[in-house]
Protein backbone atom coordinates (compact mmCIF):
# COMPACT_ATOMS: atom_id res chain seq x y z
CA UNK A 1 0.00 0.00 0.00
CA UNK A 2 0.95 3.72 -0.63
CA UNK A 3 2.50 5.83 2.07
CA UNK A 4 -0.49 8.62 2.98
CA UNK A 5 -0.02 11.78 2.00
CA UNK A 6 1.84 13.73 4.55
CA UNK A 7 -0.66 15.98 6.54
CA UNK A 8 0.18 19.63 6.13
CA UNK A 9 1.28 21.62 9.10
CA UNK A 10 1.61 25.17 10.12
CA UNK A 11 3.51 25.99 13.36
CA UNK A 12 2.87 29.35 14.93
CA UNK A 13 5.68 30.57 17.35
CA UNK A 14 7.27 33.42 18.88
CA UNK A 15 10.59 32.75 20.78
CA UNK A 16 12.88 29.62 21.06
CA UNK A 17 11.30 27.40 18.99
CA UNK A 18 12.43 24.20 20.61
CA UNK A 19 9.00 22.40 20.61
CA UNK A 20 9.32 23.39 16.93
CA UNK A 21 12.45 21.70 17.01
CA UNK A 22 11.21 18.52 18.40
CA UNK A 23 8.56 18.84 14.88
CA UNK A 24 11.53 18.50 12.76
CA UNK A 25 13.10 16.13 14.41
CA UNK A 26 9.82 13.69 14.22
CA UNK A 27 8.99 14.51 10.74
CA UNK A 28 13.04 14.24 9.75
CA UNK A 29 13.19 10.89 10.97
CA UNK A 30 9.80 9.95 9.97
CA UNK A 31 8.01 9.42 13.40
CA UNK A 32 5.27 11.97 12.31
CA UNK A 33 3.64 11.71 8.76
CA UNK A 34 3.73 16.16 8.54
CA UNK A 35 5.05 18.51 6.60
CA UNK A 36 5.87 21.83 7.98
CA UNK A 37 3.53 24.18 5.38
CA UNK A 38 5.06 27.33 6.89
CA UNK A 39 6.41 28.83 10.47
CA UNK A 40 4.82 32.09 11.29
CA UNK A 41 5.68 34.24 13.72
CA UNK A 42 4.12 37.17 15.59
CA UNK A 43 7.69 38.46 16.16
CA UNK A 44 10.56 39.23 13.92
CA UNK A 45 13.61 38.38 16.07
CA UNK A 46 12.16 34.71 17.09
CA UNK A 47 15.45 32.36 16.87
CA UNK A 48 12.37 29.78 16.07
CA UNK A 49 12.10 31.34 12.11
CA UNK A 50 16.19 30.75 12.02
CA UNK A 51 15.57 27.08 12.96
CA UNK A 52 13.17 26.78 10.36
CA UNK A 53 15.54 28.41 7.83
CA UNK A 54 17.90 25.89 8.33
CA UNK A 55 15.57 22.67 6.97
CA UNK A 56 14.15 25.17 4.34
CA UNK A 57 10.92 25.45 5.77
CA UNK A 58 8.83 28.61 4.52
CA UNK A 59 8.98 31.45 7.48
CA UNK A 60 6.30 34.55 7.72
CA UNK A 61 6.68 37.45 9.57
CA UNK A 62 3.12 38.20 10.91
CA UNK A 63 3.54 41.09 13.20
CA UNK A 64 0.38 42.56 15.11
CA UNK A 65 1.06 46.57 14.43
CA UNK A 66 -0.70 47.16 11.05
CA UNK A 67 -4.07 45.95 12.22
CA UNK A 68 -6.51 47.52 14.26
CA UNK A 69 -7.49 44.51 16.33
CA UNK A 70 -7.16 41.40 17.66
CA UNK A 71 -9.72 40.00 14.97
CA UNK A 72 -8.04 42.01 12.18
CA UNK A 73 -4.82 40.74 12.81
CA UNK A 74 -6.50 36.91 13.23
CA UNK A 75 -8.27 37.54 9.69
CA UNK A 76 -5.25 37.92 7.94
CA UNK A 77 -3.70 35.03 9.98
CA UNK A 78 -6.43 32.98 8.61
CA UNK A 79 -5.75 34.23 5.10
CA UNK A 80 -2.00 33.06 5.54
CA UNK A 81 -2.51 29.43 6.75
CA UNK A 82 -5.69 28.83 3.75
CA UNK A 83 -2.54 29.96 0.95
CA UNK A 84 -0.66 27.38 2.73
CA UNK A 85 -3.42 25.30 3.06
CA UNK A 86 -2.69 23.73 6.31
CA UNK A 87 -4.53 21.06 7.69
CA UNK A 88 -3.12 21.06 11.25
CA UNK A 89 -1.91 24.16 13.37
CA UNK A 90 0.20 23.95 16.11
CA UNK A 91 0.59 26.64 18.41
CA UNK A 92 3.82 26.36 19.47
CA UNK A 93 4.90 29.18 22.01
CA UNK A 94 2.90 31.82 20.01
CA UNK A 95 2.23 33.86 22.86
CA UNK A 96 -1.23 35.41 21.47
CA UNK A 97 -4.39 34.84 22.49
CA UNK A 98 -6.73 33.47 19.45
CA UNK A 99 -9.99 35.18 18.79
CA UNK A 100 -13.03 33.79 17.46
CA UNK A 101 -11.93 34.55 13.67
CA UNK A 102 -9.13 31.77 13.88
CA UNK A 103 -10.45 29.55 16.27
CA UNK A 104 -14.06 29.20 14.08
CA UNK A 105 -11.93 28.72 10.87
CA UNK A 106 -10.44 25.80 12.00
CA UNK A 107 -12.39 23.54 14.19
CA UNK A 108 -10.03 20.97 16.25
CA UNK A 109 -7.70 21.35 14.05
CA UNK A 110 -5.70 23.96 16.18
CA UNK A 111 -3.48 22.41 19.52
CA UNK A 112 -1.61 23.76 22.15
CA UNK A 113 0.92 23.40 24.53
CA UNK A 114 0.55 24.80 28.18
CA UNK A 115 3.05 24.09 30.40
CA UNK A 116 0.55 23.51 33.46
CA UNK A 117 -1.70 20.14 34.55
CA UNK A 118 -4.66 22.09 32.78
CA UNK A 119 -7.36 23.03 33.84
CA UNK A 120 -4.76 24.64 37.12
CA UNK A 121 -2.90 26.90 36.66
CA UNK A 122 -3.92 28.52 32.64
CA UNK A 123 -2.59 31.66 31.16
CA UNK A 124 0.90 33.41 31.96
CA UNK A 125 3.01 32.04 33.54
CA UNK A 126 1.96 28.70 34.61
CA UNK A 127 4.82 27.76 36.42
CA UNK A 128 5.25 30.42 38.94
CA UNK A 129 1.31 30.13 39.58
CA UNK A 130 2.42 26.60 40.09
CA UNK A 131 5.35 26.73 42.22
CA UNK A 132 3.55 29.89 44.50
CA UNK A 133 0.44 27.22 44.85
CA UNK A 134 2.60 25.15 46.22
CA UNK A 135 1.76 21.90 43.84
CA UNK A 136 4.12 18.65 44.49
CA UNK A 137 3.69 17.53 40.96
CA UNK A 138 3.13 20.21 37.64
CA UNK A 139 3.56 18.78 34.26
CA UNK A 140 2.10 19.85 30.55
CA UNK A 141 -0.71 19.67 28.61
CA UNK A 142 -1.83 19.10 24.67
CA UNK A 143 -5.08 20.31 24.04
CA UNK A 144 -6.91 21.78 21.03
CA UNK A 145 -7.77 25.28 21.12
CA UNK A 146 -11.83 27.00 21.52
CA UNK A 147 -12.76 30.17 22.26
CA UNK A 148 -11.43 29.93 25.65
CA UNK A 149 -7.97 30.56 27.07
CA UNK A 150 -6.32 27.16 27.61
CA UNK A 151 -9.54 25.73 27.81
CA UNK A 152 -10.08 23.23 25.27
CA UNK A 153 -10.19 19.85 25.19
CA UNK A 154 -7.27 17.67 26.48
CA UNK A 155 -4.82 15.35 23.86
CA UNK A 156 -1.86 14.55 26.65
CA UNK A 157 -0.72 15.24 29.25
CA UNK A 158 2.74 14.55 31.27
CA UNK A 159 3.04 14.77 35.25
CA UNK A 160 6.36 16.05 36.72
CA UNK A 161 7.64 16.49 40.29
CA UNK A 162 8.29 19.73 42.14
CA UNK A 163 11.28 19.90 44.23
CA UNK A 164 11.76 21.87 47.23
CA UNK A 165 14.68 24.44 45.85
CA UNK A 166 12.55 24.58 42.38
CA UNK A 167 13.00 28.18 40.85
CA UNK A 168 10.91 28.93 37.92
CA UNK A 169 13.52 28.01 35.32
CA UNK A 170 14.38 24.81 37.10
CA UNK A 171 10.70 23.60 37.03
CA UNK A 172 10.04 24.85 33.62
CA UNK A 173 13.69 23.08 31.99
CA UNK A 174 11.72 19.75 33.68
CA UNK A 175 8.29 20.70 32.60
CA UNK A 176 9.95 21.23 28.77
CA UNK A 177 11.50 17.72 28.46
CA UNK A 178 8.19 16.53 29.00
CA UNK A 179 6.53 19.33 26.40
CA UNK A 180 8.94 17.82 23.45
CA UNK A 181 7.82 14.23 23.95
CA UNK A 182 3.86 14.57 24.61
CA UNK A 183 3.54 17.28 21.66
CA UNK A 184 5.00 15.51 18.68
CA UNK A 185 2.95 12.34 20.10
CA UNK A 186 0.22 14.62 19.57
CA UNK A 187 0.72 15.49 16.49
CA UNK A 188 1.51 12.23 15.26
CA UNK A 189 -1.39 10.75 16.42
CA UNK A 190 -3.37 13.39 14.50
CA UNK A 191 -1.46 12.81 11.34
CA UNK A 192 -2.53 9.14 11.66
CA UNK A 193 -5.65 10.32 11.67
CA UNK A 194 -6.10 8.47 15.65
CA UNK A 195 -7.83 11.60 17.23
CA UNK A 196 -11.46 12.03 17.60
CA UNK A 197 -13.15 14.79 19.34
CA UNK A 198 -15.98 13.79 21.30
CA UNK A 199 -17.32 17.38 23.22
CA UNK A 200 -14.95 17.70 26.00
CA UNK A 201 -13.56 13.96 25.42
CA UNK A 202 -10.65 13.55 22.79
CA UNK A 203 -10.16 9.71 21.96
CA UNK A 204 -7.11 7.83 20.77
CA UNK A 205 -7.65 4.57 18.48
CA UNK A 206 -5.25 1.92 18.98
C1 LIG B 1 6.85 26.35 25.92
O1 LIG B 1 7.47 25.99 27.12
C2 LIG B 1 5.37 26.35 26.09
O2 LIG B 1 4.92 25.53 27.10
C3 LIG B 1 5.07 27.79 26.40
O3 LIG B 1 6.01 28.51 25.65
C4 LIG B 1 7.21 27.77 25.56
C5 LIG B 1 7.77 27.89 24.16
O4 LIG B 1 9.01 27.32 24.09
N1 LIG B 1 3.74 28.12 26.03
C6 LIG B 1 2.91 28.82 26.79
O5 LIG B 1 3.23 29.27 27.86
C7 LIG B 1 1.54 29.02 26.20
N2 LIG B 1 0.63 29.54 27.19
P1 LIG B 1 9.69 27.04 22.68
O6 LIG B 1 9.62 28.34 21.88
O7 LIG B 1 11.10 26.69 23.02
O8 LIG B 1 8.95 25.93 22.01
Amino acid sequence: MADAVPVRLAVLVSGNGTNLQAFIDHIESHEINGRIACVVSNKRDAFALKRAEQYGIPTIVHESGAYADRRDYDAALVAILRNHDVQLIVLAGFMRILTDVMVDAFPHAIMNIHPALLPAFPGLHAQKQALDYGVRFAGCTVHFVDRGTDTGPIILQAVVPVFENDSEETLAARIQQEEHRIYPEAVRLFCAGKICVDGRRVRVSP
